[in-house]
């Protein structure tokens, strides 16, 4: 499986990571993950250099990591800082540091060359810290699937209606047009049911006694941040630019790949209603669990599917827009890193 490697990906909410060692799967990579004394995370390459235990099979004794094996002693910047038994300290001796950036509880890691971690590229939005605005996490959802077809589902409102009839979509959207435009690198698929019957998820939420508009916007940044704004207003003829005045709920999912065939999805929500009630985000979480798992179960059968017949090629079809240009952007970005990868091999001076 081919990833895009300069990106943040998401390591977990702040709450998961503690004093203790967090084994994580990224990439294919083994990372283990623990917090400095003074609370900053540190995520480390979790194989130890000498015989290759995970370091996570250890323990932390201040602000560094020690084999569980035979004590090495790693610093949070990956250096060997001690070596049980010998004085010095062998060159080769030291663990890849992974750079990591926390903000509004969420924990980013960068996965690519240290030296292009620029913080300034995490995905943000203003609503995380707006009054007005309720911030609620939700789950780290394991999905057996590659992440191409996990984010694919998130630039298509088209399955709403047969995935998740009984909260998310209903039959009124079925043969509603999407719109599909790329904004920069973000794919941004998108659709209004009007004057529709609300969706069970607005039924229990918004006492909403009538018909009303409802909108679908999926906003995917590639490789795997995927923002779906959507809402229902019971004043019928809404503009678009004036979402905020109907019950705007923006669902965020950060997807990490662990490997050829599984994926996290790391979901949560900010939302403009009940903004001080906490147990109303926890409800709205229990209906996001019926419809992710809705999710999962569809792309884990895919997967299975794929899997027994690698070489077959998926008939595409007009709904297809989105995830076709998601597909493409993702794909120019991998052949983007690597030929700079090619460009470094080719320019570093011979021996
Ligand atoms: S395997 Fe880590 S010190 Fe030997
Ligand atoms: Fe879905």
């Amino acid at each position: 499986m081919e990833y895009v490697r300069n990106a943040w990906y998401v390591a977990g909410w702040s709450d998961d990571f503690n004093r203790t060692l967090k084994p994580l799967t990224i990439l294919e990579q083994g990372v283990v993950c623990y917090r400095r004394e003074s609370g900053e995370v540190v995520a480390l390459e979790d194989r130890c250099p000498h015989r290759y235990l995970p370091l996570s099979k250890g323990r932390v004794l201040g602000d560094d990591v020690q084999c569980g094996y035979h004590g090495m002693t790693f610093g949070p910047d990956g250096r060997c800082v001690r070596v049980p038994g010998q004085d010095n300290l062998p060159s080769s001796a030291h663990v890849h540091r992974y750079p990591i950036q926390e903000r509004h509880g969420i924990v980013w890691i960068w996965m690519g060359a240290p030296e292009k971690a620029d913080p300034c590229e995490i995905f943000d939005m203003p609503e995380f810290d707006s009054n007005g605005w309720a911030v609620h996490f939700g789950d780290h959802l394991h999905i057996g699937s590659h992440y191409l077809n996990v984010a694919e589902n998130l630039c298509d409102p088209a399955h709403v209606s047969f995935v998740h009839p009984t909260t998310l979509g209903n039959a009124a959207s079925e043969d509603v047009p999407i719109r599909v435009v790329r904004e920069g690198d973000v794919v941004v698929t998108s659709r209004w049911i009007r004057n529709a019957e609300p969706v069970g998820f607005f039924k229990a939420f918004g006492n909403f006694q009538g018909h009303v508009d409802r909108w679908h916007y999926y906003y995917l940044h590639p490789p795997c941040t995927s923002v779906i704004d959507f809402g229902s207003s019971s004043e019928l003829g809404l503009d678009e630019e004036d979402r905020d005045q109907g019950m705007r709920i923006f669902a965020l999912h950060f997807l990490t790949p662990v490997d050829a065939t599984n994926t996290i999805d790391h979901w949560m929500h900010i939302r403009n209603a009940a903004t001080n009630d906490d147990g109303a985000g926890d409800r709205m979480n229990e209906l996001f669990r019926v419809a992710f798992a809705e999710d999962k179960e569809v792309l884990e059968a895919i997967q299975a599917e794929e899997l027994k017949q690698p070489e077959r090629r998926s008939v595409r079809i007009a709904i297809d827009r989105g995830p076709n240009m998601y597909r493409r952007i993702v794909s120019d970005m991998i052949t983007a890193e690597k030929a700079i990868l090619q460009t470094a091999v080719d320019e570093k001076p011979k021996a």
